[in-house]
């Protein structure tokens, strides 16, 4: 076969391949398991809202008929929620795709987009495909201190800022008050882009949407059904910002990339306020439990507002992969150049009681048994 000479955007040899968490399947058959608890890709251990899988049954019968692609129905039910218009809100393919539209749209090729690190691996992506670079901005201890940022966020060759509250893969939060006093110092010429797919589990005053866009215009707030809701399979997130924004990012969207199962589960996931707070508070218990557990075996946890923890052990990649033979998956954070770091999802409290007992198993196995463990 002849070799193509087509026409290949060279910005392809830049990109990094996006590196998921190991799937359920794959680990049966590598690892010899029949059952295997995964804590490594920050889910919903309770599932969907019974009301969102009541809604997507509902929903098959017109799966043949393109879904509204105004999204009028759930942009007026997170308007009424984040106290926002309807217009200021824009769906899409998850949050991931929201974020790409913003950077597509408000990034500037030749330019920088501070970023926390370690942060989301799917910023580097994005933002390289885009024509711009990522400025790596430090998390001392895996904490946030914005005040640092200030100086980054006024360079000339910088036209966006990535804020992740709580962080993936630190769990780290900042609060409202800390983000308005940070903005402050951002010129109004540099897009804000606030990655919030964990705050509905942050019980420390996260960012109020409203309150934020009314004192600055410039800042894109991303969110998703992925992990409160439990919807992650149906990929669907949503941006609030200025409605000017929100149009800009509406001509860039695909045509009914919001897909009409996804917007069907997503109101009725919503309207379920009993199961959010079950999902939030089983993943709030999770955070104290692990930690606790964690600590007592000398392990460091950094202090997290999210559904999952970050550890810090010399030995995690052993760990990683002892706990693999037991049919745990958690996530080893090489791809995040943390080579001493596991996170690990908070799950139903069997699967916890699990995923702590192969690690203390496979610390047991390093360090030899005897060492109080
Ligand atoms: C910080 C952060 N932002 C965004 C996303 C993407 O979420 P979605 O499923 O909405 O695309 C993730 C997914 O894990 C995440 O951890």
């Amino acid at each position: 076969m002849s070799r193509s000479t087509n026409y290949r955007n060279p910005v392809l040899d830049l990109l990094p391949d996006y590196v998921g968490g190991r799937s359920i399947e794959e680990v049966m058959r590598e690892r010899g398991v029949s059952r295997v608890v995964k804590l490594a890709s920050n889910e919903n251990p309770l599932g969907p809202s019974p009301e969102a899988i009541r809604a997507l049954h509902e929903y098959a019968h017109g799966a043949h008929i393109y879904p509204d692609n105004y999204c009028v129905d759930l942009a007026a039910k997170v308007a009424e929620k984040s106290r926002v218009r309807p217009e200021q809100v824009i769906f899409s393919t998850g949050s991931d795709n929201v974020m790409q539209l913003a950077i597509w749209a408000f990034g500037k090729p030749g330019t920088y987009a501070l970023a926390p690190s370690p942060g989301f691996l799917g910023y580097e992506i994005f933002a390289r495909s885009f024509g711009l670079e990522i400025l790596p901005m430090p998390l001392p201890n895996g904490l946030w201190d914005l005040d640092r940022w200030r100086n980054e966020a006024r360079r000339e060759d910088v036209s966006l800022v990535i804020l992740t509250t709580p962080n993936n893969p630190t769990g780290t939060a900042f609060t409202h008050d800390e983000l308005v006093d940070f903005l402050e110092f951002v010129p109004k010429h540099v897009t804000v882009i606030l990655d919030m797919a964990y705050v509905e589990f942050d019980p420390n005053s996260p960012p109020d949407t409203e309150m934020l866009l009314e004192l600055h215009e410039n800042v894109i707030c991303c969110r998703t059904f992925s992990k409160a809701y439990g919807l992650a399979g149906l990929r669907l997130g949503y941006g609030i910002a200025a409605e000017h924004h929100i149009n800009d990012m509406k001509k860039l969207r695909t045509p009914y990339a919001a897909n009409g199962a996804s917007l069907a589960a997503a109101l009725a996931a919503m309207n379920d306020e009993v199961h959010l707070h079950r999902s939030i508070d089983l993943a709030r218990d999770g955070v104290e439990w692990w930690t606790e557990n964690l600590t007592k075996l000398g392990v460091e946890v950094l202090p997290s507002s999210a559904n999952f923890v970050m550890a810090r052990v010399p030995e995690a990649p052993q760990i990683f992969d002892l706990m693999l033979d037991e049919g745990v998956i958690v996530r080893h954070l090489r791809a995040f150049r943390l080579e001493d770091g596991l996170r690990i999802t908070c799950g139903l409290t069997e699967e916890n009681e699990i995923a702590l007992d192969a690690f203390k198993k496979a610390l047991n196995t390093l360090r030899g048994v005897g060492q109080g463990l």
